[in-house]
């Protein structure tokens, strides 16, 4: 009683200084309170809209699809079920291309046979409420295969055409079937995780572990026990030791933004950039440049106010060093007020059609950088990356001045270590008294 005694304690406002005090320790207590009670966890709202199935795809009709399409179209639709969630459904890997067509540019054999069909990985479906990218993808197949009934010499045929001889592009369609599942079943609809409540976001061999994850698995960025301790990752990690891939893309939304590698906590403080930084920036930029209005873009330590660890992107960039690898965010607003869940993640079901048709330029956009940027590896002389780095410069220098110093202290050394030891020297001054003579 004597150590929280306020008797006497002089009147301000009406209120005792003690009463004052008692306030701001239950607000300093509500504040410690609010990032646990918002949008961290993984509890449901009251929804201000829902999913019609009759416009979104369910995991049910996302199978049945994407077969459908595979079946209708052999030639150019490989679909892959072997790759399989934690409860065994099927991922559904789908590789895309002409398969009987193989495109090399007109010079490829100067620099031997280098396959220069772009390949790219498409990453959807890993967050759970996130439906809108998983029916980009349909709209994307639905584009391409439309294409190859579309009349001879028609623009969409053409169009078709032209993709398929240039890329080979693989999609995962639904990374995460079982969290997915889960949204459906119980209708909650901010379930991000899989069936373990793993953000498979934070789950990749790539700073696993770090502040810009949780280790608590009530929430929604719960990274798991260990790095890869979800059997869902592996179709990615297998896909990209198998294949050679020039792009990655992990797809999402919540908010209209292209993040370049890297996101995590550790770069974020070395300032980390990644490889072949300059192209990636100019893919991110065209990309963005593409929508109306235009995406941010940038590296992900930058846009982003928070820092995310053990990330998808970051992986194929840091530890596999693909060229391009972006993480996507297609569709949101976040300056839009009271967002519930699936309102956050997914347009109302009116005007789904209307947002997948202003997202289509962002795989245009893509498919058509990233062929041009493979045929000019395949004419370098070198391969590889683009302009010469710094480093190839320095290198460059380096071999000069020591090319110098050799043809310099050459005639220094003794005869033993010496390139030429029989050498005759012809000095000016003979050469000079020898066209006097
Ligand atoms: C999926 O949607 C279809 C079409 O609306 C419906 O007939 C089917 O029952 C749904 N399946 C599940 C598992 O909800
Ligand atoms: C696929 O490639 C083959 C062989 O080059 C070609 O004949 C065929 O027209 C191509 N298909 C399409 C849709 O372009
Ligand atoms: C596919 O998209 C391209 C580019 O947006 C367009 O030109 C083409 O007509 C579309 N094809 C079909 C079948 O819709
Ligand atoms: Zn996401």
């Amino acid at each position: 009683m004597s150590l929280y005694s306020c008797s006497g304690t002089p009147q301000l406002l009406g209120m005792t200084l003690c009463n004052r005090r008692l306030l701001l320790y239950i607000s300093l207590l509500l504040l410690t309170w609010l990032p646990w009670t918002q949008g961290r966890d993984v509890k449901p709202v009251k929804e201000k809209y829902l999913p019609d199935y009759t416009v979104y795809h369910n995991l049910t009709q996302v199978g049945a699809h994407i077969q459908e399409l595979a079946q209708k179209f052999p030639a150019y639709l490989r679909l892959d079920t072997n790759y399989r969630s934690r409860k065994g459904r099927p991922q559904y890997v789908l590789r895309v291309s002409n398969f009987s067509g193989s495109y090399s540019i007109q010079h490829s054999t100067e620099v031997g046979l280098t396959p220069v069909k772009a390949r790219i990985l498409l990453a959807y479906g890993e967050h759970a409420r996130e439906f809108f990218p998983v029916e980009s993808m349909f709209h994307l197949l639905l584009n391409l295969t439309g294409g190859l009934t579309a009349p001879e010499g028609s623009h969409s045929r053409a169009y078709t055409s032209e993709i398929l001889s240039k890329i080979d592009l693989f999609i995962v369609g639904i990374v995460n079937p079982d969290g997915r599942q889960y949204v459906e079943q119980t209708k909650n609809y901010c379930w991000r995780g899989t069936s373990t409540g793993v953000d498979l976001n934070r789950n990749f061999d790539w700073q696993f572990g770090g502040p810009g994850s949780s280790g608590d698995p009530e929430d929604e960025e719960y990274r798991g026990a260990a790095a890869f301790s979800e059997p869902e990752c592996f179709v990615l990690t297998d896909l990209v030791t198998k294949f050679q891939f020039d792009a990655f893309l992990s797809l999402h939304s919540g908010t209209r933004d292209i993040y370049l590698p890297f996101s995590d906590s550790q770069s974020k403080q070395e300032q980390r950039k990644p490889k072949n930084l300059a192209d990636q920036m100019r893919l991110a930029k065209l990309l963005s440049d593409s929508m109306v209005p235009e995406f941010q873009h940038g590296i992900g330590y930058e846009l982003n106010q928070y820092t995310a660890d053990g990330t998808s992107f970051d992986y194929m960039a840091g530890v596999k060093e693909l060229p391009f690898s972006l993480a996507v965010e297609m569709w949101g607003d976040r300056d839009s007020p009271s967002k519930r869940c699936f309102d956050l993640f997914n347009p109302p079901n009116k005007d789904l059609q209307n947002a997948l048709d202003e997202v289509q330029p962002l795989y245009e956009t893509l498919f058509s950088y990233l062929s041009y940027w493979k045929e000019r590896q395949a004419h370098s002389p070198f391969g590889v990356i683009e302009e010469p780095s710094m480093s190839f410069m320095y290198f460059c220098l380096a071999m000069t001045v020591l090319f110098v110093v050799f043809v310099c202290m050459h005639r220094h050394l003794p005869s033993s270590l010496r390139a030429f030891p029989k050498r005759r020297v012809i000095s000016i001054n003979r050469l000079w008294m020898m066209w006097r003579d």
